[in-house]
């Protein structure tokens, strides 16, 4: 028998239904509760909140397990690779042999920005932070590709637009890199898979080939599949929200970008690294900094601890811990900021006040420490997690707009001034 839930208002009762997912996950479907009462629920930041239904990512936050179409996570990022990764979840099921081919030739075809937004970068100050940088040059694509700008119409653009915004991305990350040294860019090359031909383009200088270490390029592949989707984060909710109003799909990514800059989102990884140069500098004394944490007085957090959907173990931070350990053993880097985070993981994970709030670590903790030993500066590594989520805001935009779903327009209860009469500047005190 299917489940309601049963309000009394008013002396009134009304009663909703409970919408159940396929890992049974419960939701009380209350789309006719302001129509049938007059009220509407309050919860700032969606702590309870469910936007969409979704079949493209699964995660249980109390067991810390995460799933792309019903495939582990673990498992994906120790059998596929990134753009099989991408596929999947933009295309619900994994690709054939030749549909993998196809998708990775059509990446590689559409990967080239145009001339213009080449120059726009040229005068971008040297010193910006890439994540704004890209941000704007994804945004600038749609002046490029006018018909992107309305896919509801355009439908045959769909397509072009997610292979460029696949193709192009790593490659405005590598120009913006190379525009911070004041250094001449490097184009893609064809023959190198995805993250060899970013590496390639970071690295390279005009007669000097890179060649990038096998070792380095799958750590960064499995780095960017165990970021490619996360459901409903705050960036794609942004993603979802701005492609609610039918905006076009580069602009909706460029809000995406936007969205992840934050340090509580994905600008955690750069400061991350940050806070472990911190105490390194400051002799290394951990348990302070744990103490500074846990201050109510002082606004310090430990960045990459606690998360909003993990009262676990971060599954990603698991396999991210391992290939710390792994890449900096491959490359012979000894890197005491690793002997720093783990030692702060022991101290906090023993720590009441983590203990009683679930907060461990998550997947920014351990991945800037990745990044660095791949030799990725660090005002690059936000933008690294935004490659990286890439495949999984497109999947989410192609879902809305399958779904036909409503334009995003949440309300509000109004706690400003009653009515009040207009006083003439003159008079005004
Ligand atoms: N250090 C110290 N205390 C913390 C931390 C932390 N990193 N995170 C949460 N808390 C405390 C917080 O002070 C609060 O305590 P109390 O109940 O006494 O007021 C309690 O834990 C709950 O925290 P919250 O801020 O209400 O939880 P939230 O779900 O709103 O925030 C979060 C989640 C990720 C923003 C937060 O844990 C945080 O700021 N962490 C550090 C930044 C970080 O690592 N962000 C990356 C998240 S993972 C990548 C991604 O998906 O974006």
């Amino acid at each position: 028998m299917s489940q309601t839930v049963e309000l009394i208002y008013e002396g009134k009762s009304y009663t909703y239904p409970i919408k159940e997912g396929t890992e049974n996950e419960k939701a009380i479907d209350i789309s006719k509760l302001r129509d049938e009462t007059g009220l509407i629920t309050m919860d700032v930041g969606y702590k309870n909140t469910g936007s969409t239904y979704s079949s493209i990512t699964f995660l249980d936050g109390e067991q810390g397990i995460l799933r792309y179409r019903g495939y582990d996570i673990e498992e994906l990022a120790e059998k596929a690779t990134f753009l099989e990764v991408s596929y999947l979840l933009i295309f619900g099921d994994l690709p054939t042999q030749s549909q993998l081919s196809h998708f990775e030739e059509q990446i590689k075809a559409h990967s080239l920005p145009p001339e213009g937004i080449v120059k726009m970068l040229d005068h971008i100050p040297s010193e910006a932070h890439p994540m704004g940088v890209v941000a704007a040059l994804v945004s600038a694509l749609t002046a490029f590709y006018p018909k992107s700008w309305d896919l509801s119409v355009n439908k045959d653009e769909i397509m072009p637009t997610i292979y460029r915004l696949i193709g192009m991305m790593p490659v405005l990350a590598a120009m913006c890199y190379k525009n911070s040294m004041k250094a001449p860019k490097i184009m893609p090359n064809p023959k190198y898979d995805y993250c060899s031909n970013f590496l390639n383009m970071m690295f390279s200088t005009p007669g000097i080939l890179y060649t990038p270490y096998p070792v380095v390029a799958q750590a960064l592949d499995k780095l960017l599949i165990l970021h490619a989707d996360h459901e409903q984060n705050c960036s794609t909710s942004t993603v979802r929200t701005v492609g609610s109003s039918q905006a076009g799909l580069y602009s909706c990514i460029s809000a995406g970008i936007s969205a992840l800059w934050g340090k509580s989102h994905g600008g955690a990884n750069q400061e991350v690294i940050e806070m472990l140069e911190q105490i390194k500098a400051d002799g290394g004394n951990v348990a302070k900094y744990v103490e500074m944490a846990k201050d109510k007085n002082n606004s310090f957090r430990l960045m990459g601890f606690g998360h909003r959907v993990y009262k676990n173990f971060d599954p990603r931070a698991k396999i991210i811990k391992k290939a710390a350990d792994e890449v900096l053993g491959k490359l012979g880097i000894s890197d005491p900021t690793l002997e720093i985070a783990k030692k702060l993981e022991e101290i906090a994970l023993k720590d009441e006040y983590f203990i009683s709030r679930k907060l461990f670590p998550n997947v920014d903790f351990y991945s800037g420490i990745i990044y660095r030993a791949l030799g990725i500066p660090v005002e690059m590594f936000t933008l690294m997690f935004a490659i990286g989520r890439l495949p999984g805001w497109i999947a989410q935009w192609k879902e809305m707009i399958e779904q036909k779903q409503a334009i995003v327009r949440p309300r509000q209860i109004y706690i400003g001034p009653k009515q009040r009469a207009f006083v003439p500047l003159a008079e005004r005190k």
